[in-house]
């Protein structure tokens, strides 16, 4: 993909040197475009030599080629990082006052900004204002990370890790002209990950679960305007920044896990959905040894370990909606293997029965299949009437993500636009 990094005037432009980085590792020609201001933070030279790009500011320069017009046409993706409040302000008003705004005014390729300032200035109701109405005109606008600030001072405003720009500025690229719903205001719990059982204060009862599914769900979600709560157990992958979009409560155990789902419900009106991506241990040790349990060194037996039922936390959502506790969507995932005498796919479908959830995504696992891996083969179930209708979902875990977004929108009544590109 050819990009256009637009860089604007603000401390963070350091990060955007391992932004292009990370695009140009990967195979991307990247076209650096730093504001005036920018190139006060991070130099000419930087720029020049990590793209191989000369580096022009205003359209004055380059004239005979019509710089802004010639980049824009040529570009797949415009991602600004750091965007300053100044820089959203100016593209909101239309304005084409240096190169890179005249160049995302003329862009028709999808246009990702990532702001970074203090959380004053990312508060204000003029940034604000500015926000909403790039999203409204089909931008995306990656919300800040909450965090240490320049100087002493923290809180909403900085800029997010190089690698989840990247993530999402990519995202935005594959989706560009799919209609994906518009979840602004919808509120929804996921949880991800395995639970832990403690056997000792050393030992434990776990699962492969990598957290990968749940973590891909809880970011389209957001991505898509929702406001979510991420419960994460245990994780192969390292755990998403949050935001302000993204709120993240990290669990361990099943009953804690139980108990974070709950407390995310509160008086149950206001959570449209929960989305049960994480792996839930169906037993836990009957008592949890204060101290590490030892092996006799002059005998050959074992412990024996007595288990007790935790908790199914879904079936507790299930039945809490039927007594009119919450009004929830409630989506399960199940791990299925198939068995001599039924399918994955009828598994699933009596699973989604027995457990009485409004949607199930039925993954077929096995060794090497599905746990920790990017790509994902998956078959959504929904209770439609007295029917199940079904959809088969293969991808990476972010395409069944956004498809999984997209059948429960649908299922709340809620709208959709067309990504910008
Ligand atoms: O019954 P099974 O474990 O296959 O169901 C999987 C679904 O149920 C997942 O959505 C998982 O998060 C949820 N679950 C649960 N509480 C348990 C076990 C699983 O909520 N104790």
């Amino acid at each position: 993909m050819r990009i256009i990094l637009g860089i604007g005037g603000g401390i963070a432009a350091y990060k955007a040197a391992m932004l292009l980085r990370l695009f140009t590792e990967q195979g991307h020609d990247v076209v650096p475009m730093p504001t005036r201001s920018a190139l006060r933070f991070v130099g000419e030279p930087t720029w020049e030599a990590l793209s191989g790009h000369p580096v022009n500011t205003s359209v004055f320069e380059d004239v005979e080629s019509v710089n802004h017009v010639r980049q824009a046409e040529r570009a797949d993706l415009v991602v600004v990082a750091p965007a300053t409040a100044d820089l959203m302000a100016r593209v909101v008003g239309g304005r084409a006052d240096d190169l890179l705004s005249a160049t995302i005014l003329t862009a028709t390729c999808p246009v990702v900004f990532a702001p970074a300032m203090h959380t004053q200035m990312w508060e204000n109701p003029a940034t604000r204002r500015n926000v909403a109405q790039l999203r409204e005109d089909g931008y995306t606008v990656i919300d800040p990370a909450v965090g240490r600030l320049t100087g002493h001072d923290s809180g909403a405003g900085r800029l997010p890790d190089p690698r989840e720009i990247y993530r999402r500025a990519l995202a935005a690229a594959s989706s560009a002209g799919a209609a994906l719903p518009d979840l602004t205001g919808c509120r929804l719990v996921v949880t991800a990950g395995g639970t832990r059982e403690a056997l000792d204060p050393v030992r434990y009862l776990g699962n492969r679960s990598s957290g990968k599914q749940g973590i891909a769900i809880a970011q389209a979600a957001a991505d898509l305007g929702a406001s979510v709560e991420l419960i994460l157990a245990h994780t192969e992958v390292s755990a998403p920044e949050g935001s302000e979009k993204l709120r993240i409560r990290r669990v361990s155990s099943a009953l804690e896990l139980e108990n974070a789902v709950g407390e995310a419900l509160g008086d149950g009106r206001s959570v449209d959905g929960v989305i049960m991506t994480a792996a839930v241990a169906d037993f836990r040790p009957r008592s949890v040894a204060v101290s590490k349990i030892k092996k006799d060194p002059s005998a050959d037996d074992a412990p024996t370990l007595e288990l007790v039922r935790n908790p199914d936390i879904l079936r507790g959502l299930v039945e809490a909606k039927s007594r009119g506790e919450h009004g929830a969507f409630l989506v399960g995932f199940a791990a299925e293997t198939g068995s001599e005498d039924h399918t994955v796919a009828e598994l699933g479908e009596s699973k989604l029965v027995s457990k009485g959830a409004d949607m199930l995504v039925v993954n077929e696992v096995g060794t090497d299949l599905v746990f920790g891996q990017d790509q994902t083969a998956a078959t959504i179930l929904v209770r439609e009437a007295e029917e199940i209708r079904s959809e088969a979902v293969v991808g990476t875990k972010i395409d069944l993500a956004r498809r999984l977004m997209t059948r429960v929108a649908s299922h709340l009544n809620i709208g959709s636009r067309t990504a910008r590109g």
